[in-house]
């Protein structure tokens, strides 16, 4: 598609579908329209909507925002989230009263100064205040040209979107009279149409050019952020029979498998034989069991288990917190599943 393709169709879109009365679009006034892009900041617009109204009643001007005390902001504030924004704000118009002597900065470049708006918010204030020619890049957008253009990667990677910073720059149109048309076109379009979840590409202008669209990977663009993989950790356990018995220990209440009953671990440079001796007073005798893995959110647990065999009891348990379980009860006792595992693969 071709750029000049790209903003006349979303343009002549959003003139006869696109949002036409939201309560900030009838005014020109950067302090409204800040006010309405910072409270449209993760959050919808119908969600917005009552607390714009009430908040502008309270606060009709930047003057009166920052002579209020903080907690009368936050007050009309509460219920939408996000309260760094409240913050912020409150924090803005004081610094608009001092710094530049109660006028709200026009260029996107001297609004992107004030704490809590960034490059995007900059940008969409200066479009729909003095129809600054910038480019806005919120999730919204950033979905939209992940999929019409195929742009492949995690938006949220840095080089992502660079990429994506440049190309809405080429993609504006050339002149400035129908910037904050384009840019609106470019919210509602997102937000109504080129939905994360079932898009309504019968609705949509883009469609007949969109790669995601053509090449059927709505689905897959854009790219979901790489999942790290999880760190590893070992556990050498020891799996000690002694006739219809095995040993196990009570793990302390808080960490993994808290309360739960486990395999005894030991240190990966401990000879396994000096340890039996060491414990049990007896030359047993050890083999090596097939290891296991367990997934945790956070990690996974390679598990290299050690059986160790008795020939006779011992007279008492070396620590408080082992116990024998009967071997025909694992089915009932308190085990974590790969505890359960391995001890349900031991020959009888
Ligand atoms: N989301 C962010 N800014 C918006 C605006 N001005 N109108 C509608 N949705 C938006």
């Amino acid at each position: 598609m071709t750029h000049t393709g790209f903003s006349a169709r979303l343009i002549d879109w959003q003139l006869r579908y696109g949002r036409h009365d939201l309560p900030w679009q009838d005014s020109r006034d950067p302090y409204r329209i800040w006010l309405s892009e910072i409270m449209l900041q993760q959050t919808q617009v119908a969600t917005v909507i009552p607390y714009y109204v009430r908040f502008l009643a309270r606060f009709p001007d930047v003057a009166a925002l920052a002579a209020a005390p903080r907690e009368d902001v936050m007050a009309l504030w509460s219920g939408l989230g996000y309260y760094a924004r409240a913050r912020n704000l409150h924090r803005a118009a004081c610094e608009v009263m001092e710094k530049h002597g109660g006028l709200f900065p026009k260029s996107a470049q001297a609004l992107a100064e004030l704490p809590g708006i960034g490059r995007s918010t900059a940008a969409a204030i200066a479009v729909f205040a003095s129809n600054e020619r910038a480019p806005i890049l919120d999730g919204n957008v950033k979905r939209v040209l992940c999929r019409v253009f195929g742009i492949e990667g995690f938006p949220g990677e840095q080089a992502v979107e660079k990429r994506l910073w440049t190309l809405a720059e080429a993609l504006l149109p050339e002149r400035s009279e129908n910037i904050g048309i384009y840019i609106q076109a470019q919210m509602d379009l997102g937000a109504t149409v080129c939905t994360r979840a079932r898009p309504v590409c019968e609705h949509c202008p883009l469609a007949t050019e969109c790669v995601a669209r053509v090449s059927g990977r709505i689905a897959e663009l854009p790219a979901r952020r790489a999942k790290k993989t999880p760190p590893r950790r070992m556990s050498r356990v020891v799996v000690v029979i002694c006739g219809k018995k095995v040993l196990l220990e009570r793990r302390p209440p808080a960490g993994i498998w808290g309360g739960l009953l486990a395999f005894p671990e030991i240190p990966p440079e401990t000879d396994i034989q000096t340890w039996a001796a060491r414990h049990f007073g007896i030359n047993a005798s050890v083999c090596e069991l097939p290891p296991l893995t367990h997934g945790f959110t956070h990690f996974t647990l390679e598990i290299a288990p050690w059986r160790i065999d008795l020939p006779a009891a011992p007279r008492a348990l070396a620590e408080p917190v082992w116990q024998w379980l009967e071997r025909e009860h694992i089915a009932i006792a308190a085990l974590p599943a790969p505890v359960r595992k391995i001890l349900e693969k031991l020959p009888e």
